[in-house]
């Protein structure tokens, strides 16, 4: 299994902090925000990592992160000339990718969660992550039946049908790249997520993965605050995050 973290985009909205940098690579607590996302997918066995950038910040992730070697992975990279939706991650990396199964992480996404056991168990399809929010209407929102096959998702739904929103970390068998490939820009003129998780879904091989604990996605001004107050209380009691 391969891992790709996708750290493109330009996150205007978090204008003037990503004037001159990227999202990714601003503080959570006492470290760049991308440290997280490599240090899910090492907790969950996956060292072979491709980093997607956005070209103004190519040379940044690379002096900060290098070879991955101080953090014990083998990175990649790759640049995303536009944000052309999540599962444009596929194409832009399906050399990287090759004949093998590969997760992906959204590089703004920060979970305490350990991926390990889904990542083992799995054998084929696609796999999600959900977790049961107040505010389900901000994600992804998926409904499954009591053996964790989904029956509906949906993204940002007005009225959500659940209130588990789907998380920003998803595994695929290799398949995903020429579905990735097949699919058709939206109305906002972006490959969309969930038409990639439909292809499966058509097929009865997307499952769902409940986690507890912390997950933030750090993609606005007051999340990022709250991930970063998070990180520091788990930090000071001496948690390994
Ligand atoms: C993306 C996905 C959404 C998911 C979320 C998790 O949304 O489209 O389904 O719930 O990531 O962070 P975005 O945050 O890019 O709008």
């Amino acid at each position: 299994m391969k891992g790709i973290i996708l750290a493109g985009g330009r996150a205007t909205r978090l204008r003037p902090l990503t004037k001159i940098t990227s999202k990714q690579l601003l503080p959570v607590y006492n470290k760049p925000m991308i440290y997280y996302p490599i240090q899910t997918l090492a907790r969950a066995g996956i060292k072979d990592i491709l980093i997607i950038v956005a070209p103004e910040y190519s040379g940044q992730f690379l002096n900060l992160l290098g070879s991955g070697n101080e953090l014990g992975v083998n990175l990649s990279y790759e640049v995303q000339e536009e944000p052309r939706g999540l599962p444009d991650a596929f194409i832009v990396g399906e050399n990287f990718i090759g004949k093998d199964d590969v997760a992906l992480i959204l590089g703004d996404n920060i979970f305490d969660h350990n991926f390990a056991e889904s990542i083992t168990s799995f054998k084929s399809g696609a796999r999600i992550f959900a977790k049961q929010v107040p505010d389900p209407e901000r994600s992804g929102v998926v409904e499954f039946d009591q053996n964790n096959k989904v029956t509906s998702i949906v993204e940002k739904p007005e009225h959500p049908k659940s209130d588990y929103a789907i998380v920003g970390f998803y595994i695929y068998d290799n398949r995903v790249v020429e579905y990735a490939k097949s699919l058709k820009p939206s109305a906002r003129n972006e490959l969309e997520i969930v038409d990639l998780h439909n292809k499966y879904l058509e097929k009865g091989e997307l499952d769902v993965n409940i986690i507890e604990g912390m997950w933030e996605d750090a993609g606005t001004i007051d999340s990022l605050l709250r991930v970063n107050n998070l990180i520091a209380e788990k930090v000071k009691q001496g948690e390994q995050i």
